[in-house]
């Protein structure tokens, strides 16, 4: 059993953000998981260094692009040391062997005919380094991902067969329903695909920072298209296209990517996977968007959070805790000191800091420190079997990588712990001179907290290490064996003492976001940044997909008892069943009016219920002072068909 994991690769164009640290994070944890399992791990990240937007960002910089890409490539590099990620390579697409392995991947696309020369005119979003067809811009001129202007491109360009690998890629998303985590943002690119796709334009002749053509293509004006490039690379650290020394990993268990990235991995990737005959990745998993104070961060706000400042005040894995903690994967997550405050004195200090002193304390008191579990089952099966129902729990968390879910369960270890020392109150036992007895709950609790600490090691790799030798033992995949799959107690422990680990926190320790932020509010209107417009007002097309639209047939129609205002409806949406629609629509339509009439409906809205009825859509209407109107399609279509 093998498992290769990745994180993105970072653009070289400007220093790290929280962002970049919470993709890395996750990614670490699976990685020394998988290893704490005793599984083969590869664990890959790196710097994506071509396009145009870093050879703009270095001439803004007046620097030469290399010196410039050298320099930012190496302070991630030298974050994530300091930071104790556990990579086993660190690759950046100006590597000569990744350039070769790219080369000998696009011949081998060609060879097989999945690319071909044409000519691309067409709109270019230098920053999301993305062509848009002009139906897709804002105003005609912005990009529809992140707002900005996109400038006018026509010129003669490779173009990879990507429309010939819908029907592929849409059968393989339903055969492997685990290939895009969460699922929830699965129909989010099926719908995508089902919109139909287009060649993608896979070189550039207007830049020469790139990966240059195959020299036996004999076509050197034209450089690689950087996400061709850049998703490459997942490959290329392998050895693909060059020595293929370590491609028995492939193909990758886990590629962890934010949401903005994912039509790239989920779409671009596999399809050029399966050009190349290569198996294709098990998962995608793509999280959310942090913002800070409920701000997105943007370096014209000036309240990006820099993982290194909050990370030197809080401590790296206090960070990684909050942030694995705090958000549910793949939904947007907030950084405000206050919440990060609150789980470090709470969780961190009170939970767990204060289960190991009170180890310390009682076995020092009692017994000079040594404990031994013999008495632990005579007294304790109760706290053993809860101990034992919260470790079944948890690793399936992981399988989705549901963190928060995983460390709020595996917070119930320290609640079994402190709850244990409260009931059965050793003081009280040595008293009464049943010393057994309280010497029994020290060892459970003792039990307790290196089994958490095994656990827990993922996520917090020094701090656990800290806990284990405080009670003597070490954490490894031979402990992970014994204390946790096997369930055996540890016999005995000699505790060593260790300075608290979690002081409390009392007042914020970074400066907080600037003042700026919040006036920038009122600002907003005389001094129309296009950054600014969109990282308020507009939506991505990727936020807009996670919306399913479709056409349904109205089968049943009743009027709700006692309401003035609801309507039930049956909606045949092409499923085995129809769909109940309670719509507050009865002012301006009788039931009888809609039956077998189309609509259009919000497909994947969480069920909710109106007068206790259940409704599991929502019709889409326009109203205005003249009334309310149903928004219906303009010819019939079969029931369940998409809108989009
Ligand atoms: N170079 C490409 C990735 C190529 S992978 C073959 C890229 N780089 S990036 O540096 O712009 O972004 C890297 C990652 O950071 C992405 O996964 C992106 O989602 C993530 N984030 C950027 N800003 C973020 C937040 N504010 N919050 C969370 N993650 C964010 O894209």
């Amino acid at each position: 059993m093998s498992n290769y994991i990745t994180t993105p690769i970072y653009y070289v164009n400007g220093e790290a953000h929280i962002g970049h640290a919470y993709t890395t994070f996750i990614a670490d944890t699976m990685a020394r998981f998988s290893r704490l399992r005793g599984e083969d791990t590869y664990f890959l990240t790196g710097t994506d260094e071509h396009g145009q937007k870093i050879e703009e960002s270095a001439k803004k910089n007046g620097r030469s692009t290399k010196e410039f890409a050298d320099e930012i490539s190496e302070s991630f590099k030298n974050l994530w040391d300091e930071f104790g990620i556990s990579y086993d390579q660190f690759i950046r697409t100006t590597d000569d062997k990744h350039k070769l392995g790219v080369q000998n991947a696009f011949l081998k696309m060609f060879e097989k005919g999945d690319i071909y020369k044409g000519h691309y005119e067409g709109h270019y979003c230098v920053s999301c380094e993305t062509f848009f067809p002009e139906i897709q811009l804002i105003d005609g001129e912005f990009c529809p991902d992140c707002g900005r202007s996109t400038s006018t491109v026509k010129e003669e360009s490779y173009f990879f067969k990507l429309s010939e690998y819908e029907q592929k890629l849409l059968d393989y998303y339903d055969a492997n329903p685990e290939f895009i985590l969460p699922r929830s943002r699965r129909n989010e690119v099926i719908n995508f695909v089902k919109g139909g796709l287009n060649d993608l334009s896979v070189t550039r002749t207007s830049f020469t920072w790139g990966v240059k053509m195959p020299e036996s293509m004999q076509d050197d004006k034209h450089v690689m298209y950087v996400w061709l490039d850049a998703l490459l690379n997942y490959v290329t650290a392998l050895g693909y296209g060059s020595d293929e020394k370590n491609m028995d990993y492939w193909p990758a268990t886990m590629h962890l990517v934010g949401k903005d990235i994912l039509r790239f991995h989920a779409i671009y990737w596999p399809a050029f996977l399966m050009s190349l005959d290569l198996p294709l990745p098990k998962h995608i998993a793509a999280h959310g968007w942090w913002t800070r104070d409920g701000e997105k961060m943007s370096k014209s706000k000036g309240n990006v959070v820099i993982p290194k400042e909050v990370a030197d005040a809080y401590g790296v894995e206090n960070l990684r805790y909050f942030m694995m903690r705090e958000v549910p994967f793949g939904q947007d997550g907030d950084f405000s000191q206050r919440a990060f405050i609150d789980r470090i004195n709470s969780d961190l200090s009170n939970d767990l800091g204060n289960l190991l002193n009170r180890i310390i304390g009682m076995s020092g008191k009692y017994s000079e420190f040594h404990i031994d579990s013999q008495h632990v089952l005579e007294y304790h099966t109760k706290e053993v079997d809860a101990m034992n129902l919260v470790l079944d729990a948890l690793e399936p968390f992981l399988d989705e990588l549901q963190t928060h879910r995983y460390l709020e369960e595996l917070w119930k270890l320290f609640t079994i712990g402190n709850k244990a020392i409260e009931e059965h109150a050793p003081w009280v036992k040595m008293k009464a001179d049943k010393k057994d007895e309280a010497l029994a709950t020290v060892a459970l609790v003792a039990n307790v907290l290196a089994r958490a600490s095994v656990m827990l090691h993922p996520f917090m790799p020094e701090t656990t290490n800290t806990v284990a030798d405080a009670l003597g033992f070490t954490i490894n995949t031979e402990s992970y064996q014994e204390l946790i799959k096997k369930r055996t107690m540890l016999a005995a422990f000699t505790i060593k003492k260790v300075p608290p680990l979690f002081p409390r926190v009392e007042e914020p320790l970074i400066p907080e976001a600037p003042k700026a932020v919040i006036e920038s509010h009122a600002s907003k209107v005389e001094e129309p940044k296009i950054e600014e417009i969109e990282e308020d007002n507009l939506i991505t097309f990727d936020q807009f997909f996670e919306t399913t639209l479709k056409v349904g047939t109205v089968v049943e129609a009743e009027e709700v008892p006692k309401s003035k205002k609801l309507l039930k409806l049956q909606v045949d949406l092409g499923d085995a069943r129809p769909r109940q629609i309670i719509a507050g629509i009865k002012t301006f339509y009788s039931a009888e009016s809609l039956l077998n009439t189309q609509v259009c409906v919000v497909a994947n809205l969480k069920p909710a219920k109106l007068m206790g009825n259940l409704s599991e859509g929502m019709l889409l209407a326009a109203k205005d002072e003249d009334g309310l109107c149903l928004i219906r399609p303009e010819k019939p279509r079969k029931a369940g068909a998409i809108i989009g």
